[in-house]
């Protein structure tokens, strides 16, 4: 292995990850008063955050009556009853106070005429325990998320935060079960860090980019989760992916649900309304992964659009051209530019993409990593938190309710901030570590850097995407997936067999490229794998060969290895269906009706 000179610092608290979850925690912790740094490979406002569109959600009750109690009985039956209900009760009561902080914080909301947040209808935003729609979803415009993410990075730079932009984390350093810091790689002058921490939280992001049609960044290649696995802890409920109703037609792109929030419809060849059918109250805002299964339907069925009959038109012609340029500007652009439709005349080409992972680096609602440790579900695993994408808290269970993911990173960004407060004392020195500590991150690094196959990082991606759109998708079957888990095992050892062109160390894309694969193949395989093994149908994990919910073997998280064999291991959490507070009767599993 090369020599690589290290540089060291000393933080009572550093956070990976500079989307909305890594810098609402940073900014608290460093409001706080502990020494904070802020690591991240992108500058932060070109994080992920900066993709949401449609909104918050927050029973403000401003353009209908809402209460948290309904915000909270939609999310946990949303989930399909595999949330936890202590954590979704956290978020749904704190949702409120979250969105007027954001709002001092200055964040710029659209506005009704009497002034207060503008509200739109969601998918499963439901009044008086599904009643009838709310209007929850709290947003700017169709640029929601890149509003927050702007707003919460300036608060961030009046709390005097330290970034480190542009460095690529490697590894996480553990000791005897304990989180003591990181590694990363300074992508602009090639050198080594090793940052000392008491508290390390990480904020990377999903692992979208696992498949070949995604709504989510080129970024989003789930580091954190990499690293874990790497860590030899557990990843939870990895087989839940959920797919977005609306991704453009052959490019991916994100074409939020707030268009069938103000009054856009979904229709097949045959110029029919479908979702009439499928769910009858909500119709297009049934919630999504309702929505992606209907269109696979339509589409398999023959009743697809287009000379292929492939994909679902998405019509907001019918809608005034003043609304649609003063409330969805952002998905004009998109359609535009990516499907060449003017929205005001033509429909929208869409088809269901992967757009979110529910499942994760489990986590207690304090954003405390925990593991499985002896008969400890719940067992804390120390120095390590987890929030927003990267972590499975679990506040979405099996499928996530549309505006839940900007809601989740900033309670529970607030929520990990608070917690590092309490457990972490300022200027406290660190443990020394044996002279060694970092020689696996360094090792498997260099590996990287020096690798000498046949594959090219490129290739080996290309049959990962390929294989989870493939085989891990809207529909799953024991037959299908059984196929998957042996392939991704194959691209998976394909690794041993890559090659890296570029040995510098100076913004080498090529070796990022290449770390990045590494992370997102040990979640591809994790995914498949535990996919193949839950054997019902629940949420976003739609099995046509065990189509029904199975609570009395099912209602539990799964949590899965990846071994240093390469092998995975599978073990469960109980579903937490208490609440954190008497003030909620559980809400008992019953028939789902949308
Ligand atoms: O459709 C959307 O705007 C997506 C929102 C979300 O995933 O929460």
């Amino acid at each position: 292995m090369a020599a690589y000179p290290i540089v060291d610092h000393n933080y009572d608290v550093v956070v990976v990850g500079a989307g909305g979850a890594g810098l609402r925690a940073t900014m608290g912790i460093a409001a706080g008063g502990l020494k904070t740094a802020c690591i991240t490979k992108v500058f932060p406002t070109r994080s992920h955050t900066v993709a949401a569109q449609g909104g918050i959600a927050a029973s403000l009750a401003n353009m209908s009556d809402d209460s948290w109690r309904w915000h909270m009985y939609d999310t946990v039956k949303g989930a399909d009853w595999l949330g936890d209900q202590d954590a979704i009760e956290y978020m749904c009561r704190q949702a409120p106070e979250a969105v007027l902080e954001l709002e001092h914080f200055g964040l710029p909301f659209s506005r009704t005429d009497d002034g207060k947040i503008y509200q739109r209808a969601f998918g499963g935003h439901m009044q008086d325990f599904g009643k009838q729609p709310a209007q929850r979803a709290c947003a700017a415009a169709d640029r929601t998320g890149h509003a927050l993410l702007h707003t919460l990075y300036q608060q961030c730079l009046k709390h005097g935060v330290e970034f480190y932009v542009e460095y690529f984390v490697l590894d996480l350093i553990m000791d005897n079960g304990v989180c003591r810091g990181v590694v990363a790689w300074c992508l602009d002058d090639g050198s080594i860090h090793h940052f000392r921490a008491h508290m390390v939280v990480l904020a990377t992001g999903g692992y979208g980019r696992t498949f070949f049609s995604c709504t989510s960044a080129h970024i989003c290649t789930g580091d954190g989760g990499g690293m874990v696995l790497r860590a030899g802890l557990p990843l939870q409920d990895m087989e839940f992916i959920q797919f977005h109703p609306t991704g453009i037609y052959g490019a991916g792109c994100l074409i939020t649900e707030g268009v069938r929030g103000e009054g856009g419809y979904l229709v097949n060849s045959e110029g029919e309304r479908f979702m009439e059918r499928y769910a009858p109250s909500a119709k297009d805002l049934a919630s999504r992964d309702v929505v992606s299964r209907a269109m696979t339907i339509e589409i398999r069925e023959g009743r697809g659009v287009g000379p292929k009959k492939d994909h679902i038109y998405l019509h907001l012609d019918h809608l005034p051209a003043a609304l649609i340029h003063e409330r969805l500007p952002g998905i004009s652009e998109s359609s535009r530019i990516f499907a060449g439709v003017d929205v005001t005349k033509q429909p929208i080409p869409v088809l269901p993409t992967a757009h979110y992972n529910m499942g994760g680096i489990p986590t207690n609602y304090h954003g405390e990593v925990v593991t499985l440790d002896d008969d400890d579900p719940d067992s804390v695993v120390p120095g390590l938190m987890a929030i927003g994408e990267a972590a499975c808290v679990s506040v979405h269970g099996a499928n996530r309710l549309g505006c839940n993911s900007l809601l989740d990173i900033v309670v529970f960004g607030r929520a990990a901030a608070l917690r590092a407060l309490e457990v972490v004392k300022p200027n406290v020195s660190h443990k020394s570590l044996e002279a060694t500590s970092l020689d696996p991150a360094l090792a498997r690094f260099d590996y990287f850097r020096h690798a000498n196959g046949f594959s090219a990082t490129a290739q080996i991606r290309d049959r990962m995407q390929r294989t989870m759109q493939n085989h891990c998708a809207v529909f799953r079957t024991d037959e299908v997936l059984r196929e998957g888990v042996k392939i991704i095992g194959d691209v998976a050892a394909e690794m041993n067999d890559l090659y890296v062109s570029d040995r510098s160390l100076i913004f080498n894309t090529d070796l990022v490229d290449a770390l990045e694969l590494d992370n997102l193949v040990g979640q591809a395989v994790v995914s498949m794998n535990a996919a193949a093994n839950r054997t019902e149908s629940r949420g976003a994990h739609a099995r046509e060969d065990y189509p029904r919910r199975d609570d009395e073997n099912w209602m539990k998280h799964t949590l899965i290895w990846r071994q240093a064999d390469g092998q995975v291991r599978i073990g469960y959490r109980p579903v937490h269906t208490y609440t954190l507070t008497d003030e909620n009767e559980y809400i008992a599993p019953t028939a789902r009706v949308y």
